[in-house]
């Protein structure tokens, strides 16, 4: 039986005149009760696996805005981590790994390890479900294996992530073993995620948008399209929501192929576009430009509004188009909440 929350009754086609909603980095640096936990963590990656400091943090918007769904407070990178590569995050610099280029590198990744390595995150989960109030959904997630190669090939953030596009060309066999691997360690990590308590999961696909038509098919659809079977093996009743950002046409094969319950857009796909391709057969998820929330409260009203309008005769939940960022003002994120309250 799917869980009865707000949130869940989406993906039995339930309708409402206002959406159940989260926000994408709704635990974050814009919230001052974050910053100040997380001043007490000078590395990024001890912070989220703190079982108490990051199940503190994930509860934090819930507490201040009444979100309907916490987000699970970890990173995508942990799975580098997991595996046994060096994973760190530098001050304003973001994430640095130390880039794989070679077969050595992917024969030593440690997958065996990963089910051990994770259980930080889940004693954080587990701590999230004696705190969370019954009626939210607690999500997990992982990045999918084409974003997390990105990190991982690339060895830090990028505009292009060309090594990795390279590589996918110029070695495809090397990166190929490298998204296999990427494959059977989300699977693993989102298995565990559901056994210690996450009752929906979400696949960031962050660099989707960067693959080119062949690309797309083979390193985010195939293995998206395997992670969603695995899982669904044994979960049928946990949705799994997609985010393949910047894939715009290419969201319809994505959507089709990978059978996920749910498809979050970002603010560059059309709504009337997403209603008319994709939500017959999937719960819509998105789309509010992250720019405005954190520009313009008038501005932030109007377009949720149009967005409520445009998606009401169908499921949805309501997010932004992509994390919230640190600069916003907390007065945007109430009238957001509140307009999606009708009050
Ligand atoms: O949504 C949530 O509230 C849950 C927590 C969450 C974080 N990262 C916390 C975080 C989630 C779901 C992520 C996913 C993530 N991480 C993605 C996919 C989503 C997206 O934004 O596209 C990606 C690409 C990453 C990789 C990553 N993590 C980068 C590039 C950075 C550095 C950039 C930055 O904002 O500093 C991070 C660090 C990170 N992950 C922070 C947070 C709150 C900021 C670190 C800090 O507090 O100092």
């Amino acid at each position: 039986m799917m869980h009865e929350t707000f949130f869940h009754s989406r993906f039995s086609k339930e309708i409402s005149e206002h959406p159940p909603f989260w926000l994408m980095r709704q635990a974050g640096r814009y919230l001052p009760e974050y910053r100040k936990v997380r001043e007490l963590f000078p590395d990024f990656l001890s912070f989220c696996y703190h079982s108490e400091a990051a199940a503190e943090v994930t509860l934090q918007p819930i507490s201040r805005f009444d979100m309907d769904a916490a987000i699970l407070f970890s990173d995508i990178l942990v799975i580098p981590d997991f595996l046994g590569r060096n994973v760190s995050f530098v001050k304003n610099e973001g994430p640095q790994l130390e880039p794989i280029t070679n077969e050595k590198d992917v024969e030593s990744l440690t997958l065996d390890a990963v089910k051990e390595r994770c259980q930080p995150v889940m004693k954080t989960l587990q701590l999230i479900q004696k705190e969370l109030p019954k009626n939210k959904a607690l999500i997990g997630f992982a990045g999918a294996p084409w974003t997390v190669a990105c990190y991982m090939i690339e060895g830090k953030g990028s505009k292009q992530f060309e090594a990795t596009r390279s590589m996918s060309y110029q070695r495809p066999e090397l990166f190929s073993a490298l998204i296999e691997t990427l494959t059977q360690a989300t699977i693993i990590y989102l298995k565990e995620q559901i056994k210690a308590g996450a009752n929906c999961i979400k696949l960031f696909d962050s660099w989707a948008g960067l693959a080119n038509v062949h690309q797309f098919e083979k390193w985010v659809i195939a293995p998206t399209k395997k992670i969603v079977s695995e899982i669904k093996k044994d979960h049928p009743n946990i949705p799994i929501i997609g985010f393949a950002k910047g894939a715009g046409v290419m969201t319809i094969h994505y959507a089709k192929q990978t059978k996920l319950d749910a498809i979050a857009i970002d603010a560059t796909t059309p709504l009337d576009w997403a209603a008319q391709h994709l939500s017959p057969h999937h719960v819509m998820q998105g789309n509010l430009d992250n720019i405005v929330l954190a520009s313009d409260k008038n501005e932030t009203i109007k377009q949720t509004k149009k967005i409520m309008k445009a998606w009401k005769k169908q499921p949805y939940i309501f997010n932004l188009g992509h994390g919230i960022l640190p600069h916003t003002p907390i007065d945007n994120v109430q009238a957001l909440c509140d307009t999606l309250r009708g009050q």
